[in-house]
C-alpha cells in the first residue's frame, strides 16, 4: 500500500533536522526499503504505524534507529585511490615541512562509516613510519550511526569488505586472519579514535585539524547545510590545513573560502585566509 503523504512528509522533515540527510519524492523507495526492518524487529505493523508513533510519542531511541536506518553508509578501503596517492606524495610532504618544529600531525575523518577510510589513512601513515618517527599522529574519527561507529572501532572485516580497496600486500602486513574474518592490527588501530559526532551540531571542540577527511558526506545536504559545514569545518583548519572532499563533491557556493590545490586541484582545498 502505498504510504500516505502525510507520513512520507513527516519521514522527510525529520531526517532533515536529525541529520540534514534531503530526501523527495523520487527517494520514496529508500523510505520503503530502509525502515522495513524497524517495522519487523519493533513489532510495529506498518511504516505508517511507525511513523505515527514517532509523531505522537518523542521516543528519542526509536528516533535514532530511523536516522541510523537512513544512513548511507558506503564505504571502501582506499576509496578513489587518487586522493591517498596525492595525500602522500604531494600534502603530507609539505605539511611535514610546515609542521617541523610542531611535530604534531590532526586529521579528521568527518563522517567515516565502519572505519575504512580512517584505518586507510592510519596504513599509509605506518608507511611513512621513518619521516613520521617521533611525530605525534592524531586521526579521529566521526560519524552520526552508533552502529557504523561500534564496527570500525571493532575493526573486523568481511573478505568481501578487505577485497574493495586494500591492496594484497596491505591484507598481509595489517591484517590478522580470525574466524573468516580479517582483523586490522594495534599499529594501525592504535592511530584512530572513534566519536560520535553529527556534523549538524558544534564540532568545534575537536580542536585544530591539519586534514579534515569530509567525503561523500555533503552530497545528501542541502545548499545550505553543505556551506554552514564546510565554513564551521574552515574554522579548524590549521594555516597550512586542508580539507578533502569526495570524487562527486563540489565547492559549490564556497570558491571564494577555499582554493584547489595539489596536481588535480579538485581532491584537496586550503582555506583562502579572508
Ligand atoms: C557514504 S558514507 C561515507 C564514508 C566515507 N567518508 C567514504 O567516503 O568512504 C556517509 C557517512 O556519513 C554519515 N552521516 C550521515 N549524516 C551525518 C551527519 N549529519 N553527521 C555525521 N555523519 C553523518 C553516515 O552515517 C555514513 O556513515
Amino acid at each position: 500500500m502505498a504510504l500516505k503523504l502525510e507520513i512520507l512528509d513527516y519521514f522527510y522533515k525529520l531526517l532533515r533536522k536529525e541529520s540534514g540527510l534531503v530526501l523527495d519524492a523520487s527517494k520514496q523507495y529508500l523510505i520503503e526499503t530502509r525502515l522495513e526492518p524497524i517495522v519487523m524487529h519493533e513489532g510495529f505493523t506498518s511504516i505508517e504505524a511507525l511513523g505515527r508513533k514517532l509523531m505522537h510519542n518523542d521516543d528519542t531511541l526509536l528516533r535514532q534507529k530511523v536516522v541510523d536506518a537512513m544512513t548511507t553508509n558506503e564505504t571502501s578501503f582506499f576509496r578513489d585511490q587518487k586522493p591517498f596517492d596525492i595525500l602522500k606524495s604531494e600534502i603530507l610532504p609539505e605539511i611535514l615541512k610546515a609542521k617541523e618544529d610542531e611535530k604534531r600531525i590532526r586529521i579528521w575523518c568527518a563522517a567515516s562509516s565502519t572505519g575504512q577510510e580512517p584505518y586507510s589513512i592510519g596504513i599509509l601513515l605506518n608507511e611513512m613510519a621513518r619521516a613520521l618517527r617521533g611525530w605525534d599522529i592524531e586521526i579521529i574519527a566521526t560519524d552520526i550511526s552508533e552502529p557504523v561507529l561500534k564496527k570500525a572501532r571493532i575493526g573486523m572485516y568481511s573478505l568481501y569488505e578487505v577485497q574493495r580497496g586494500l591492496p594484497p600486500h596491505y591484507l598481509d602486513k595489517y591484517f590478522e586472519k580470525s574466524n573468516g574474518m580479517w582483523c586490522i592490527h594495534d599499529a594501525v588501530r592504535k592511530l584512530v579514535s572513534f566519536r560520535k559526532i553529527n556534523l549538524l551540531s558544534d564540532f568545534g571542540a575537536l580542536g585544530t585539524m591539519d586534514i579534515i577527511f569530509c567525503r561523500n558526506i555533503l552530497i545528501y545536504f542541502d545548499k545550505e547545510t553543505k556551506e554552514r559545514v564546510l565554513d564551521r569545518m574552515r574554522n579548524l583548519l590549521s594555516p597550512s590545513g586542508y580539507v578533502l572532499l569526495g570524487a562527486s563533491e563540489t565547492l559549490l557556493g564556497m570558491e571564494s573560502k577555499f582554493v584547489g590545490v595539489g596536481s588535480t586541484g579538485r581532491h584537496f582545498y586550503k582555506k583562502i585566509n579572508n
